[in-house]
């Protein structure tokens, strides 16, 4: 599997578990002031990176691509900023709002990168051999 689609699912793994916690964290508590946390854990951080994993894995020459490199790192370091900074800032540290926004801006910079792998030219030298191909 290429390494960016392996980072993706580690980062994916880490959050999941992140937002399985908060959600039982809610669960038990009973109090849900952190819902938002726990959904954009589990959908950024969780399922959203799976997804990406998922699209490297099948696309291997992309995934060699720099891009998809600056598409993770950027993801990455979004994501790690965003959830605790939106968990504090539901629990009523109003301080961290400037780095959910800081934050969430960063997410969709690396979601338009994203798109530009996707929309990308696959570059000729990285493309894999056709299994079809005799
Ligand atoms: C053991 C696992 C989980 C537990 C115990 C749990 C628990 C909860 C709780 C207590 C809430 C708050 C409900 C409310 O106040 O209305 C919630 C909301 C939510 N959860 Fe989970 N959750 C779990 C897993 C997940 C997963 C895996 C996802 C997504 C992949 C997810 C997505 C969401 C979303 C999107 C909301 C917000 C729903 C809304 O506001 O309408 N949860 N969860």
């Amino acid at each position: 599997m290429p390494t960016v689609a392996d980072n993706f699912f580690k980062l994916a793994v880490v959050f999941l578990i992140v937002g399985i916690a908060m959600g039982l964290q809610m669960s038990i508590s009973g109090l849900h002031d952190v819902t938002g946390a726990h959904a954009h854990a589990n959908l950024l951080g969780w399922a959203s990176s799976a997804i990406f994993g998922v699209y490297y894995a099948l696309n291997p020459a992309k995934a060699r691509a720099r891009l998809a490199q600056v598409h993770f790192w950027v993801y990455a370091a979004a994501v790690v900023v965003m959830i605790p900074a939106l968990y504090l800032m539901l629990q009523g540290y109003a301080a961290m709002e400037m780095l959910v926004a800081v934050s969430s801006l960063l997410a969709f910079a690396a979601v338009l990168v994203f798109a530009v792998v996707v929309f990308g030219k696959t570059p000729e030298a990285a493309t894999e051999p056709s299994a079809l191909a005799g």
